[in-house]
């Protein structure tokens, strides 16, 4: 088990990142912190997906490619609800934040802090200096970048 192996390897705390596309997402999860995780980071993009450049009749991104972003934002909120309300662990909501609201609904759906990644891809690392000093509550604390 890679979580049992990490655990014994490294001194920091282990997460285990999940996949929406998970049929049997809370047994596989609950294996992992039995072996020794620490907690979960939920979700990664979801796919494969597919957009179409109907100009040219070819695949929009050369493939088939995997989604982040807002798009995935309530299938995030439901699969670390889902986690929550199984496990007592941290876990770091990630999927589609992009403003203030979104990461105030992640932790309400039970996160304990909150990730970023396509938000300060699209608008450049500034994005995240600009929330840490825009916010006294906490933002700059709350969200990181996965
Ligand atoms: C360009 C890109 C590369 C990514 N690479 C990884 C990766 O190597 N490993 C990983 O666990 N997640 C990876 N992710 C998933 C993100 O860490 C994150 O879980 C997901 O995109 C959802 O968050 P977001 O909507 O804020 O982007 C990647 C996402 C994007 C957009």
């Amino acid at each position: 088990m890679q979580s049992e192996t990490a655990r014994r390897h490294v001194g920091v705390p282990v997460l285990i990142k999940v996949n929406a596309n998970w049929c049997n997402l809370l047994d596989t999860l609950a294996s992992c912190l039995d072996a020794g995780a620490n907690g979960v980071t939920a979700i990664d993009s979801i796919g494969p997906a597919l957009r179409v450049d109907v100009e040219m009749g070819q695949p929009l991104l050369g493939s088939f490619a995997w989604l982040p972003g807002e798009a995935i934002r309530p299938v995030a909120l439901r699969v670390e609800a889902e986690i929550c309300l199984a496990y007592q662990v941290p876990v770091i909501g990630t999927g589609g934040v992009s403003r203030a609201e979104n990461v105030v609904e992640m932790i309400m759906a039970g996160a304990t802090v909150v990730g970023v990644h396509t938000a300060p891809l699209l608008s450049g690392l500034g994005w995240l200096e600009r929330r840490s000093t825009s916010s006294r509550a906490g933002w700059g604390n709350a969200a990181m970048l996965t």
